[in-house]
């Protein structure tokens, strides 16, 4: 499970931050994945199905976003100051 370094030098919960991490990064493609099939299928029934478990991906990719919110407190900042914010990008960045 780790990338980068050896099981048993990471702590529970950076284990399982990582867990979740790489999760998301599963959702994310499966998006990508269900997308380019829905865009290149030509049939209209199989084109539904790509859309629906595209958007089901979307649930379970905000459902790890909220986990990383809840045990990452930087990442909750950086939420709690960008997600759903009215402002121009360019005032976001730092
Ligand atoms: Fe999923």
């Amino acid at each position: 499970m780790p990338r980068y370094e050896r099981i048993e030098d990471i702590d529970s919960k950076t284990a399982d931050l990582t867990r979740a991490r790489q999760s998301l990064i599963e959702e994310l493609e499966a998006m990508m994945f269900y997308d380019e099939r829905a865009s290149a299928t030509g049939d209209q029934i199989l084109r539904e199905i790509m859309i629906h478990n595209r958007d089901d991906e979307k649930e379970h990719a905000a459902l790890l976003i909220e986990y990383l919110r809840r045990n990452d407190p930087e990442f909750d900042k950086e939420l709690r100051e960008i997600l759903f914010s009215s402002k121009e990008f360019k005032d976001i960045f730092d």
